[in-house]
């Protein structure tokens, strides 16, 4: 017996990193992982390996800055596994340290919609499937630590994560009746392709120094 045993959940930014840990545990926990990524041929190695591993896994190539593809995720997550119990909003990116005065809008709004635009997309489409099918139902959003202190060099990443967390307690408070309940994490900074270059710099801003 598994803890998400006949769950269906979808993990988005599930090709690398963080994502792709998360969808291996929720499989190795039970669940139907739909595994969502910009980058196909990431996702469809994961899920071909859960599939031979745990059972159910699909792979869907998704750019979670484009409401249409959030919706027919999941719309398909719902269609494909008769349900949709869990969306765990993680596709993010990070952002070149460009002094304030020199970044360009397309760069900002590149990183407000990948990191905080998506989770609003996120939860519409999955609150809009979760209401229809009168189950509770939970999305988690990936914040970071820097959606609770600054970071010099990242404004927006910085003020997308701090959005993600406004944005969380919002809709738990809109969604908490229907039964949705509306989570985020935190992390500190975790070792994947996304801090690739910093590594030296944020090493010690962590007390246990790893
Ligand atoms: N690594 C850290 O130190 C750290 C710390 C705190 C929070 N986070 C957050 O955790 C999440 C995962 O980060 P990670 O470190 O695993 O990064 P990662 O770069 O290893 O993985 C991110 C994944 O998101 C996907 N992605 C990017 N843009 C996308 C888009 N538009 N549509 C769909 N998929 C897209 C990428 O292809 C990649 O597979 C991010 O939201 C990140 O901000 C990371």
């Amino acid at each position: 017996m598994g803890r998400f045993d006949n769950r269906v959940v979808i993990v988005t930014g599930a090709g690398s990193g963080i994502g792709s840990a998360t969808a291996r545990m929720f499989a190795q926990e039970g669940a139907a992982v739909v595994a969502a990524d910009i980058r196909a041929e990431t996702v469809q190695s994961l899920a071909a390996e859960l599939q031979r591993e745990y059972g159910r896994a699909l792979a869907v190539t998704v750019d979670v800055t484009d409401e249409d593809a959030v919706r027919a995720l999941t719309d398909r997550a719902a269609a494909e596994f008769g349900r949709l119990d869990i969306l765990v909003n993680n596709a993010g990116i990070g952002e070149q340290p460009v002094p304030i005065e020199e970044r360009s809008a397309a760069d900002w709004n590149r990183v407000i919609n990948t990191n905080l635009t998506s989770a609003f997309y996120g939860i519409k489409h999955a609150a809009r499937v979760m209401k229809s099918q009168k189950r509770p139902g939970v999305i988690v959003n990936v914040s970071s630590i820097l959606g609770l202190v600054g970071f010099n060099g990242a404004p927006a990443y910085t003020a997308a994560k701090h959005g993600m967390l406004g944005l969380t307690k919002a809709a738990a408070l809109e969604l908490a009746p229907a039964g949705i309940r509306v989570v985020a994490i935190s992390p500190a900074f975790i070792k994947t392709p996304l801090i690739t270059g910093y590594e030296e710099a944020v090493l010690p801003l962590h007390p246990l120094g790893r």
